[in-house]
């Protein structure tokens, strides 16, 4: 099987990796890529915004299977245009990745569906956003409606702040926000593969989406993840599977619009049960640095199958026990304004631990051959182990052998489950 993958972050380049180890795949190819990826397959320069030239390099590659990584071209409908040009794509099309590209659409499925969620309001004036902020009070939390790159989302204590980043949402075309009941209790993530009918859930992780140790400071795409989750209730996957993953997918069948790809649920363990924070339609980060570097089942066959509706068939998934960790590096002024150009030292000598995979984000080569940070997040640096306390020290050891000036990272990954330290309370 020849598999292009689309994208250029550390997602992307576990992506390849896991194919890479799959003996049905024959050629990985990758467009953009990044400079890590570039080492390991071949890539091509790629406009993410143009579908005809997704479909193009699908054609001219004589691929069987595309792999499409972020959220933009989803909604934009590149999967749509490779399905168009005959070619099978692991990816919803535009209409079903709305579930992502639009929250009052992800929240009316949900509700058709009967899914359990924060109570939100759509609003769209500021009298409106004042009294749903009354209503629900404090901690508020304020979406934007549309794609915002991790950065439509404000969760505060401070009504101005609140009001403010509504102000934002109202302001921009056609300008709704949600105003949500806040929800109590541990994050988690958990990915769904799907042909729309079948759905079968890997590992699931959690990311610290916060720049700061001790989930402190603004939003980022994402610092770090582990899994899996030991403090996990037992059961909880299949709660999911049947409480949201099963309806979710029968309302978009439903509504005409099946969703087939990568449902990606975000989870708040509240003391009433899970709650649905958010749904994703395409692969987490860095979560999927984590959950791929454990999966012993094919890649490549397992999203062909989903991208062909043939996953009623698939066999179980193969794990290989233990755990992994993974710590973004992030560039100096990350998620602000991020400063790039900077020459990234000590990546072959952390690299040589078996135990540890370093998966490149914002990175490319320079002339001579160094390799120069390009973006906010830089590096995802992927520790495995036997145990959680192994792949944590793994995947530090490593990170503190790479130097970038004014990089950081928070030093806290998985510190709170191994200190034993999250509880999720009984459903009532
Ligand atoms: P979203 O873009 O919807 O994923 O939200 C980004 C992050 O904001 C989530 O991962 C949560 O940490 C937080 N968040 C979103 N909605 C809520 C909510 N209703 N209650 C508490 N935290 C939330
Ligand atoms: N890790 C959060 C995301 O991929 O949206």
């Amino acid at each position: 099987m020849r598999v292009l993958v689309v994208g250029s972050g550390a997602r992307e380049h576990a992506i390849v990796r896991a194919l890479m180890r799959d003996e049905a795949v024959s050629l990985v190819h990758c467009a953009p890529g990044n400079a890590g990826i570039a080492a390991d397959v071949p890539v091509s320069a790629l406009d993410l915004g143009d579908n005809d030239a997704i479909a193009g390099l699908a054609r001219d590659l004589a691929a069987d299977l595309v792999v499409i990584g972020p959220e933009v071209p989803l909604v934009a409908g590149a999967a749509d245009a490779v399905r168009s040009a005959g070619i099978a794509c692991f990816g919803p099309t535009a209409a079903a990745a709305q579930l992502e590209g639009s929250k009052s659409f992800a929240k009316d499925v949900m509700e058709s569906a009967g899914v359990s969620t924060a109570e939100a309001a759509s609003c769209k004036t500021v009298a409106e956003v004042e009294s749903a902020l009354d209503r629900f009070g404090a901690p508020y939390v304020v979406k934007h409606d549309g794609l915002a790159a991790g950065k439509g989302v404000v969760v505060t204590d401070d009504w101005d702040a609140a009001v403010e980043h509504a102000r934002a949402g109202l302001n921009q075309p056609d300008g709704r926000v949600l105003i949500e009941e806040y929800l109590d209790g541990p994050e988690l993530s958990l990915f769904v593969v799907t042909d729309g009918r079948h759905a079968v859930p890997l590992l699931p992780a959690q990311d610290f989406k916060r720049a700061l140790d001790g989930d402190q400071g603004p939003n980022t795409g994402g610092m770090g993840a582990y899994t899996p989750l030991e403090w996990l209730p037992a059961g909880t996957v299949d709660h999911v599977m049947k409480r949201v993953a099963a309806p979710t997918l029968e309302a978009m069948r439903e509504r005409g619009t099946p969703f087939a790809g990568l449902l990606y649920i975000g989870l708040a363990m509240t003391s009433r049960g899970p709650r649905v924070v958010e749904f994703n339609v395409r692969f987490g980060d860095p979560e999927t640095q984590v959950v791929l570097a454990l999966l012993e089942t094919g890649l490549g066959q397992l999203l062909l199958a989903a991208a062909t509706g043939r996953l009623g068939s698939f066999g179980p998934l193969a794990w290989t026990e233990g755990c992994a960790v993974t710590v973004v590096l992030a560039a100096s002024g990350y998620p602000q304004s991020p400063r790039t150009g900077e020459v990234i030292d000590g990546l072959a000598a952390a690299g040589t631990d078996p135990q540890v995979e370093i998966l490149h984000a914002g990175t490319k080569s320079s002339p001579g051959g160094e390799i120069l940070s390009a973006g906010g997040r830089v590096l995802s640096v992927v520790g495995t182990g036997g145990n959680l306390r192994l792949a944590a020290d793994a995947a530090y050891r490593a990170i503190a052998r790479i130097t970038l000036p004014g990089s950081h990272y928070r030093s806290d990954i998985a510190a709170r489950a191994l200190a034993d330290d999250i509880t999720v309370s009984e459903a009532k």
